[in-house]
Parts: structure tokens; sequence; C-alpha cells
């Protein structure tokens, strides 16, 4: 190996040969590896854990004066005044101007609109069941079970609404939404919401969402 015209020959080869790797690499010949591509954050909408309503119990917690003004009935009815309800010729239940945020429309058939199907005429400062028994406003869940006993038993069981926290309870508290959280109590059909957006692909290339069956233009 001692040759000099051997030694010669090989740098030779090898100059060449990284000369063309150098020119081949700065034309990509084989094309380049496609950058990791910038994700769009998902919207700030998806991420808040909080359900959509309020309910008394939750404003009285908040402390919010101005929400919980329309719970002081008697700011504005006679205590002790009987309030009779006005219906329109259809027999349904009139809501005055004062409640306008109030909509009613309990069941698609309007069947549980009576205001006093759920508040106590007597004393507007309670709930009350059909069969008498009267709730506070934060008692709200019981009010809806003693309709709804299906769906009542299903969520003390946890297979409807929702439960947070711990599930031994040995470590912690867990915490069970109630109904007003989700169910608006006078039109309690649950809103439609926009669906979550589906994760994001990793990369634009074809290749690794061909899978998925789609174009690939976004
Ligand atoms: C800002 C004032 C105000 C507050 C607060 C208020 N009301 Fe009223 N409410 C009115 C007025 C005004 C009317 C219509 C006149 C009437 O019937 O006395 C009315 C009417 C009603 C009616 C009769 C509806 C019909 O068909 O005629 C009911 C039931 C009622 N209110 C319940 C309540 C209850 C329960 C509360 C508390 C949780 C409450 N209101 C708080 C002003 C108020
Ligand atoms: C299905 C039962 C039900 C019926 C029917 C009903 N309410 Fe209510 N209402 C409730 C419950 C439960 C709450 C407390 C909800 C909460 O915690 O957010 C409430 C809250 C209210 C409030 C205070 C908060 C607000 O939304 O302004 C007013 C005023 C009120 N109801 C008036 C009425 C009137 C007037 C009618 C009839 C036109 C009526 N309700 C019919 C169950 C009912
Ligand atoms: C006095 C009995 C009664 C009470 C109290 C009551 N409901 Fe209802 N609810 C009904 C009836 C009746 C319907 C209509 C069923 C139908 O049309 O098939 C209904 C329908 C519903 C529906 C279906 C709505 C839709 O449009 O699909 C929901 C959700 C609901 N109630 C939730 C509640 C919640 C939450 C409460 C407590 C704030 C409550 N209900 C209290 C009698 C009641
Ligand atoms: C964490 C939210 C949440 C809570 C808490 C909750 N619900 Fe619901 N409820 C829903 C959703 C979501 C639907 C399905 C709406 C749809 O399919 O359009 C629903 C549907 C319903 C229906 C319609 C019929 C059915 O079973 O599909 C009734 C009645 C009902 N809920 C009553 C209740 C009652 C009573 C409570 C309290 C004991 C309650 N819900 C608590 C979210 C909730």
């Amino acid at each position: 190996m001692n040759d000099p015209k051997k030694i010669r020959l090989a740098l030779t080869t090898l100059g060449v040969v990284f000369a063309a790797l150098v020119i081949s690499f700065s034309l990509d010949l084989w094309g380049r590896v496609e950058p990791v591509r910038q994700l769009p954050l998902v919207d700030e909408e998806f991420l808040q854990p909080q359900t959509w309503r309020r309910s008394y119990a939750d404003l009285v917690k908040k402390e919010d004066e101005d929400e919980l003004l329309a719970f002081s009935c008697y700011e504005c009815h006679e205590e002790g005044k009987k309030l009779e309800l006005t219906y329109d010729k259809d027999n349904h239940v009139v809501v005055p101007d004062e409640h306008e945020n109030i909509v009613m429309g309990h069941g698609s058939h309007g069947r549980n609109n009576d205001c006093f199907n759920c508040h106590n005429s007597e004393n507007l400062l309670v709930l009350q069941t059909r069969d008498g028994h009267s709730l506070k406003f934060e008692e709200s869940t019981q009010l809806c079970g003693s309709c709804h006993g299906p769906t009542h038993r299903d969520w003390e069981h946890g297979s409807h609404g929702r439960t947070s926290g711990y599930w031994d309870r040995s470590k912690g508290e867990y915490h069970k939404q109630d109904c007003v959280n989700c169910h608006n109590p006078h039109s309690p059909k649950f809103p439609q919401r926009a669906p979550a957006p589906r994760p994001n692909h990793l990369r634009v290339n074809p290749v690794a969402t061909a899978h998925f069956g789609e174009s690939n233009t976004h």
C-alpha cells in the first residue's frame, strides 16, 4: 500500500465522490425530508372544563349579585299575593316581558310549561314537586328527579351527567353536576355544540394521511 500512485488514485476517487455528493445534496436530488409543520392550536373553547350553564348554587358561590337579582322574586312580586298565570288562546302560558330571558319549551310539545309545575305558587322563593315537597333552588336536581325518575337514577349511578374528582373516595371528594348545569329548566333541550376538531397530522405528507382516505390540501 506504499505505492504513491495507488494512494493518489484513492484520494482522487474520494474527492470526486465527495464533490458529486455536494452537488447532489445542493440540488436536492433525493428530495428533502419534510419539515414538521407548525400545528394550529385547538380553540380555547374546547379546553374549558366547566359546564355551559351556571346553577343558582354556582351563582351563590361566586357571589354574582347581578345574576342573583332574578332570584329575588319579592323585589318585584308582592308577598302573600296570589299570582295568576296568563294563557293565550292555545292554552300556552304567556311569559311576561319582565321575564323575557325565560323561553318556555319544556319538552318538544311544551307539556311542562306551567310555572307552578315547579315553582311554589304561594312562596316564589322555593320550588315544589308535584307531590307537594318544597325544595330550595339549590336542590333543583331533586325536583327534576321527581318527574324524570329513570334519568335521575342514571345520574345517581353516574351514567348520565358528569362526575369529576376522585375514583378513590379515600383520596378526596367527587362532585356531580346538577341537572341545571347542563339543562335550562325552562327549555331543557341540550343545545347543539360544535364538535371538537380531530387530532392534527404531524406532517403534510400524503403518505401519512392516505390511510384516512382524504386529500391533503389543508
Ligand atoms: C325584575 C322584577 C321581577 C323579578 C325579580 C321576578 N319577577 Fe316574576 N314577574 C314580574 C312581573 C312584572 C310579572 C308580570 C305581572 C304579574 O303577573 O305580577 C311577573 C310574572 C311572574 C309569573 C306569572 C307568569 C304569567 O304567566 O303570568 C310568575 C310565575 C313569576 N313571575 C315568577 C317569578 C319567580 C319564581 C321569581 C323569582 C325566582 C320572579 N318571578 C322574579 C317581575 C319579576
Ligand atoms: C321544569 C320546572 C320549571 C318550570 C316549568 C318553570 N321553572 Fe322557573 N326555574 C326552575 C328552576 C329549577 C330554577 C332554578 C334554576 C337554576 O338553578 O339555575 C328556576 C328559575 C327561575 C327564575 C330565576 C332565574 C331566571 O331564569 O330568571 C325565574 C324568574 C323563574 N324560574 C320563573 C319562572 C316562570 C315565570 C315560569 C313559567 C313561565 C317558570 N319559571 C317555569 C324550574 C322551573
Ligand atoms: C312536573 C314534571 C317535570 C319536572 C319537575 C321536570 N320535567 Fe323535564 N319533562 C317533563 C315532561 C312532561 C317532558 C316532555 C316529555 C315528552 O314530551 O315526551 C319533559 C322533557 C324534558 C327533557 C327533554 C327535552 C326535549 O326537548 O327533548 C329534558 C332534557 C328535561 N325534561 C329535563 C328536566 C330538568 C333538567 C328538570 C329539572 C330542572 C325537569 N326536566 C323537571 C316533565 C318534568
Ligand atoms: C353534564 C351534563 C348533563 C347533566 C349534569 C345532566 N344532563 Fe341530561 N342530558 C345531557 C345531554 C348532553 C343530553 C343529550 C342531549 C341530546 O342527545 O340532544 C341529555 C339528555 C337528557 C334528557 C333527554 C332524554 C334522554 O334521556 O336522552 C333528559 C330527560 C335529561 N337529560 C334529564 C336530566 C336530568 C333529570 C338530570 C339531572 C338528574 C340531567 N339530565 C343531568 C347532559 C346532562
